[in-house]
């Protein structure tokens, strides 16, 4: 599974392309998930656990969406959402007593089921007054993922879309987390090809109109270098430093890249 363990080497890929039936279904369940991201955005504050954003956000797919929560229950996963809090990379679990407080940072990522076609997208959210550096590392670690996306079209190759990620974020004194990566994703959460964030131009797969998959750069403040946490789900830095995601599902156009998870009055321009 792509974002789930050491990577090995890639062999045989199963890489699926989706006809236009399949890209409207897809389409559909991308904004489902834009639009949880953006109903707990008020939500947001200071005095709130993450099993309460997890509460609202399960309850808004499943009474308003008519849509299945994807992470609950997947691989034993125990919640609805992933919320990971400052020097937590990804995979955070919900719980009644992690207590949002002022300065923190925390991703939530939120995945939807709708109509056999997933849709995945993670958004980074300040709580009260954050620390410069913190707000910067969330600007650049967002920038990677649009400086990504916005070389996504037919004939680019997934080493440069890791390239162009893992670059910006150097380039910033940043790093790269290279244990879990994007994916591709239709009727599966984590389907062929896996995408990392770092690579060298020129390399692995070439991109083809009707690929599906996500981009979701981790970027930490100090070393890249991971620590799963011993209830088998959270990954954090293993310096203790900060962490930020970003995370969109994409379609490959004959021409370009089409954002399913696009939020509204989102820019996409770094
Ligand atoms: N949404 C995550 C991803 O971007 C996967 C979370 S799986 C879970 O691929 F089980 F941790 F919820
Ligand atoms: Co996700
Ligand atoms: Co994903």
């Amino acid at each position: 599974m792509p974002s789930f363990g050491k990577q090995t080497p890639v062999g045989a890929m199963a890489v699926t392309i989706k006809t236009p039936e399949e890209v409207s279904k897809m389409r559909i369940a991308g904004r489902l998930a834009a639009e949880v991201v953006e109903m707990i955005e008020p939500y947001v504050k200071p005095g709130i656990s993450t099993l309460e954003l997890d509460r609202i956000c399960h309850d808004y797919m499943v009474d308003v969406q008519k849509a299945v929560p994807a992470c609950l229950n997947y691989r034993g996963f125990p919640n609805a959402i992933c919320t990971s809090v400052n020097q937590v990379i990804c995979h955070g679990i919900p719980s009644k007593s992690k207590i949002l407080k002022n300065g923190d940072i925390v991703n939530l990522d939120i995945t939807v089921i709708k109509d056999g076609y997933y849709g995945d997208t993670s958004k980074m959210f300040c709580v009260g007054d954050t620390p410069d550096h913190a707000r910067r590392l969330i600007k650049v670690a967002r920038e990677c993922l649009y400086k990504a996306i916005a070389i996504v079209r037919p004939g680019v190759r997934l080493g440069d879309i890791g390239h162009a990620i893992q670059s910006y974020a150097e380039s910033n004194y940043y790093s790269v987390v290279r244990e879990y990566c994007g994916h591709g994703i239709g009727t599966e959460f984590h389907e062929d090809p896996q995408v990392l964030h770092y690579g060298k131009p020129g390399t692995g797969l070439e991109l083809r109109q009707g690929m599906t998959f996500t981009i979701e750069p981790m970027i930490n403040a100090g070393k890249h270098h991971t620590k799963l946490k011993k209830d088998g789900w959270t990954v954090e830095t293993r310096d203790g430093r900060l962490s930020a995601q970003w995370e969109h599902t994409l379609y490959v156009t004959g021409d370009g890249v089409e954002v399913l998870t696009i939020r509204s009055g989102e820019s996409l321009s770094v």
